[in-house]
């Protein structure tokens, strides 16, 4: 039986969606600090305990799942208490914001290796994707171009313009980045990264907001990616897969394969679900279901998310030190 507790209640409902009520799973606790919040979820949940103080729930020993919701900057300190309490573990993106940080995780969950974690990467139960990752032929792969059109600018107003190392990579690229990452199959050798924030530097949120990575990868392969959280768009994310004889794409205006018939180009619009949200939860729903039933595979594995965070590391690396940087495994 998983009994669950969740801290933050932002896309932390959506994690409830996923969890109360799946296989048996309930979820006893909601962790809010907002007092205006607190007195809605309450209204709204009168059968969860809604709490403000998360030692409480790490104290709690019917909990053994704990679903991190909360701002980036908090993520690390819960996933450590998660681990000392013997609690498994869904982190929202990013787990954590630097190297040591990662490192200190790896560690701790070597000592305690029945604990499992997973961050909450959606994009890889997306229907398209799914799709898209079965009908790529990797070999034949010269470029990508993948595009995280965020679309929600005011969103960098909030917490995310008053915490420490906030990043646009941790908390935006790193969607498609792990997406390439997943549907290739690869890892990047190097990455070189470029950057503005002609949109927003007279705001309070003083970062970069506009991010290019260009990825390389074995065999000269190379991939473009964009963290585009200043532009003005739908959130959307787009992708092109250039091979030799085909290209994918998922654009604004659909979904297609364009392929050579002699000279001529044809086009087949692809009909999966994008942007497919209902499917979110599955990644949530995997996961609880690989802590009930041992031979369930995960959809991703620690060592994905370690891969995954050191990519994105280094590509803020190379926009400090403004050179091209070789990714270290
Ligand atoms: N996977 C995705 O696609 C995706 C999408 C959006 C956000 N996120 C991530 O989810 C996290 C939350 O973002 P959000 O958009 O839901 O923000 P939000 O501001 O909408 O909600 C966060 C909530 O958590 C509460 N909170 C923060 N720290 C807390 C703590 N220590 N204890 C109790 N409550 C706390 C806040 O009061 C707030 O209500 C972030 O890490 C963000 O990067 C991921």
């Amino acid at each position: 039986m998983i009994n669950a507790a969740i801290i933050g209640s932002g896309i932390g409902l959506k994690h409830f969606e996923a969890i109360h009520g799946y296989r048996n799973s309930k979820v006893r606790i909601i962790c809010e600090n907002n007092y205006k919040k607190i007195q809605e979820l309450k209204l709204r949940f009168r059968n969860i305990k809604i709490i403000s103080d998360e030692n409480e729930i790490f104290k709690n020993k019917e909990i053994n799942l704990v679903s991190i919701a909360s701002y980036d900057d908090n993520h690390f300190s819960q996933i450590k208490k998660c681990i000392k309490y013997k609690k498994h573990i869904i982190v929202e993106k990013p787990m954590c914001l630097s190297l040591e940080q990662l490192n200190q995780i790896k560690h701790l969950l070597k000592k305690n290796p029945k604990i499992k974690i997973i961050s909450n990467l959606v994009l890889r139960a997306n229907s398209l994707f799914v799709n898209l990752k079965k009908k790529v032929n990797i070999d034949e792969v010269f470029y990508i171009e993948a595009d995280y059109i965020w679309g929600r600018r005011q969103k960098l107003f909030q917490w995310r313009s008053k915490i420490k190392n906030y990043s646009v990579t941790l908390g935006a690229g790193i969607h498609m980045i792990d997406l390439i990452m997943w549907i290739l199959n690869k890892k990047p050798l190097y990455v070189t990264s470029y950057s503005n924030s002609i949109v927003t530097k007279k705001t309070n949120f003083k970062k970069q907001s506009f991010i290019v990575y260009i990825f390389e990868f074995s065999k000269n392969m190379i991939v473009k990616i964009t963290a585009n959280a200043a532009g003005v768009y739908k959130h959307f994310h787009e992708l092109k897969i250039f091979e030799k004889k085909k290209t994918l794409v998922n654009s604004y205006l659909g979904s297609y394969m364009f392929n050579k018939k002699g000279i001529e180009t044809q086009f087949k619009k692809l009909d999966y679900e994008y942007p497919d949200k209902t499917n979110r939860k599955k990644l949530i729903q995997n996961f609880i279901d690989t802590l009930i039933d041992k031979r369930s595979n995960s959809i991703i594995s620690f060592k994905d998310q370690y891969n995954l965070m050191k990519v994105c590391f280094a590509a803020d690396r190379s926009i400090v030190l403004k050179k091209k940087i070789k990714i270290r495994y």
